[in-house]
């Protein structure tokens, strides 16, 4: 984690140099329908206990979670004076929350403000960026799940309106998309799956997330589902226990979860233990961002060639390494090089060997 952290704040002085657009890194979407667990899902991966969950309609506006990575020694500490984690959003962009209770009440307040008391939904997007020294920079989206009875004061055309929501974002292709599909229920008609499958036929940018399996009715399992029989997905289906609603409203922490999270398969799922749970799922998403950073290097050294002549020689030596996905740490090193070698130039430092 510490050196994905280092190598994208690398990549991202190297993407302000040659253009930002050099270098797009994915954004995570959570699909699937009403109640799945796709915020649950999201907390897990960022750690942290803030996203409003729940029973019936709880998400009603798209929430755009932007993780900013701000190192221990960052100078921007000492002048805010600004510790630990913190948060903002887009429409208080000069309110400091450091207490991630008051961000999920902030979340709530403002999607009543825009959408009103009842359950409607609404495509106005909430912004809300965290810095810490913890986070990689990425984007997270939580996204409404489908539905398909209105409920309360909801349009008729509230299943349309929701997928015109979720459209805007799982059509684009740097989307990673989460299809958080519940395993109590049958998951070989999943909305999250069929959803995917719509927009990434392939299955290049699909990761299927199994939750509930603590639910399901006594006696069955979900090893079918959890090794790939009832739906392959080719980037994987991993397995995640959240919290349940009792949990929630016990106060659980989210560290107390993994740990029983950890029990609960290697209990119930011994021989396929290790690749199911939350950590593991973090452990993917890393590995993911890595490959969509070496697939865009090239795009990158094509920025960087129209640059200066002069610089054309730290181009030399990066060529001579090959990027091959499965071997992450070569890729680690690659940039690590690039990025060593780009940052020594920028500094004026012209001695480059560059045989
Ligand atoms: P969303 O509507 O898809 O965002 O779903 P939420 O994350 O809000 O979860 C809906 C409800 O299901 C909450 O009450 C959660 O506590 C509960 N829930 C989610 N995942 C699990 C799980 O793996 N096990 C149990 N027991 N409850 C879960
Ligand atoms: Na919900
Ligand atoms: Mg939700």
């Amino acid at each position: 984690m510490d050196s994905l952290i280092s190598v994208i704040s690398e990549l991202r002085k190297i993407s302000n140099v040659v253009g930002r657009s050099q270098l797009e890194l994915p954004q995570i979407i959570t699909v699937g329908s009403q109640s799945s667990g796709k915020s649950s899902v999201l907390e897990g991966i960022v750690g942290w206990d803030f996203l409003p969950r729940g029973t019936g309609i709880v998400t009603r506006r798209p929430l755009i979670l932007n993780l900013v990575n701000v190192p221990e020694n960052d100078p921007k500490r000492k002048q805010t004076g600004l510790i630990g984690n913190w948060a903002t959003f887009g429409h208080l962009p000069n309110e400091y929350f450091t207490d991630f209770e008051k961000v999920r009440k902030e979340i709530e307040n403002d999607t009543v403000k825009v959408v009103g008391n009842d359950k409607n939904i609404s495509e106005v997007p909430i912004n809300l960026t965290i810095f810490s020294s913890k986070v990689i920079d990425l984007s997270l989206v939580d996204l409404p799940g489908i539905t398909r009875v209105p409920v309360g004061n909801q349009a008729i055309t509230i299943e349309e309106d929701i997928r015109k929501i979720i459209h805007e974002y799982i059509k684009s292709p740097k989307s990673l998309i989460l299809a958080v599909t519940p395993a109590n229920q049958d998951v070989a008609t999943s909305d999250a799956l069929h959803l995917a499958k719509k927009y990434d036929p392939e299955g290049k940018r699909t990761l299927c997330v199994l939750t509930k399996l603590d639910l399901m009715d006594k006696g069955t399992h979900a090893m079918k589902e959890l090794t790939g029989q009832t739906i392959p997905v080719k980037l994987g289906i991993i397995g995640v226990l959240n919290r349940s609603q009792e949990e929630i409203n016990n106060c659980s922490s989210i560290e107390d979860c993994l740990l029983k999270e950890e029990i609960f398969f290697g209990n119930n799922y011994p021989s396929i233990s290790s690749k199911n749970g939350i950590k593991y799922l973090r452990k993917q998403l890393n590995k993911l961002l890595i490959n969509h950073i070496a697939e865009h290097l090239p795009g990158l050294r094509d920025g960087i060639n129209n640059l200066s002549i002069e610089q054309q020689a730290v181009l030399d030596h990066l060529g001579e390494a090959a990027i091959d996905e499965d071997q992450t740490k070569l890729t680690i090193q690659v940039i690590r090089k690039f990025s060593d070698l780009f940052k020594d130039l920028l500094n004026g430092y012209d001695d480059l060997d560059t045989r």
